[in-house]
């Protein structure tokens, strides 16, 4: 049997349904400025997608980030502690939790929640038969909504919530600030979260990274239009569309934009979209942060920023945080 239909641990169920998709997507799209939930960027063909980004020599992120696990791996094992049970919010396809479990000293479980359910169920099968004393609890869910959290077998010693990838910097900041307020509940008193958080750079090399050579990060830009004229019956014409990505230094934040090519109109679940030439849709921002900044948000959600970790070239941060 294949890793990917092999049914070893079960799935917790909180996936939204298919009308709260139509009425989310089209109230970012009669917005004056159009803009797309970027959570529907991570369907299957998404999330592989995305793994192909995380790959490409313009993207630094990753790399630095799993440079950063590999060399602190013991003293981030030795803060957290042992019989810690890991949370990990949008997993993936769990590749950087492997080195922090391999950093841990005996973790009491693995809850990776991951709304692309088909990647979940792999990546959790993969991890519950690679480190088989390792209680695995998946949960398919949007980690920005509520879900309730399982309790594993072993009482865990601690909640450490992982949020790697500089996911936070997807949000807005009240929107990141709720979310770190949810992270904090879901640590509970005497838990921690372990934030990868991308840092402020020059232009060029922020730019580089969301417009890369091979087009990958705009396929991947384009794939949210293939979805919704496959799942809201859209009629998107890809070729009248082209991938952006800028960095808006005022604001301090990547942004990705789908801009019309042309004055156009598109039918959406039914609804008509009216585009001028030039206008764009935001479809993603990737907010970046100094050290001081991102302290600064910790702070006002009532985390303790207790230690940071950074790459040689200082790209990229780990952060360990205290509830
Ligand atoms: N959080 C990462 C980042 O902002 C990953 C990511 C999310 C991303 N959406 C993306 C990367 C779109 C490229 C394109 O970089």
């Amino acid at each position: 049997m294949s890793r990917s239909t092999a049914a070893v641990v079960a799935l917790r169920d909180y996936h939204p349904q298919q009308e709260s998709m139509r009425d989310t997507i089209l109230e970012g799209l009669r917005l004056p400025q159009k803009t797309l939930p970027a959570f529907y960027f991570y369907d299957e063909r998404g999330s592989q997608l995305f793994d192909r980004i995380t790959e490409l020599p313009e993207y630094y992120l990753t790399r630095a980030e799993l440079a950063i696990m590999r060399e602190h791996g013991a003293e981030i094992g030795a803060l957290v502690g042992e019989h810690a049970s890991i949370i990990e919010l949008g997993s993936g396809s769990s590749l950087k939790t492997r080195l922090l479990i391999d950093s841990l000293r005996e973790p009491a479980a693995y809850v990776p929640v991951e709304i692309a359910r088909d990647q979940l169920m792999v990546a959790a099968n993969s991890i519950a038969a690679d480190y088989p004393n390792l209680e695995v609890l998946p949960i398919c869910a949007d980690f920005s909504e509520p879900f309730d959290l399982p309790h594993p077998r072993i009482a865990p010693l601690r909640n450490l919530v992982y949020f790697p990838g500089s996911t936070i910097g997807n949000f807005h900041s009240d929107e990141a600030y709720d979310l770190l307020l949810a992270m904090r509940r879901i640590a509970r008193k005497g838990g921690a979260l372990l934030i990868g958080v991308d840092l402020k750079k020059d232009r060029a090399t922020l730019e580089r990274a969301y417009n890369d050579a091979q087009g990958v990060t705009a396929q991947f830009n384009f794939n949210m239009l293939v979805r919704l004229n496959r799942e809201l019956d859209a009629t998107f014409d890809l070729n009248a569309f082209r991938h952006r990505a800028i960095w808006n230094e005022a604001r301090g934040r990547i942004e990705m934009h789908l801009v019309s090519q042309r004055a156009q109109t598109v039918l959406v679940a039914g609804e008509r979209v009216e585009f001028r030439a030039g206008e764009y849709i935001l479809s993603e921002c990737s907010y970046k942060y100094t050290r001081t900044q991102f302290a600064a948000l910790a702070a006002e959600a009532g985390f303790e920023v207790e230690r940071v970790w950074t790459d040689a070239a200082s790209l990229f941060s780990v952060q360990y945080l205290t509830n």
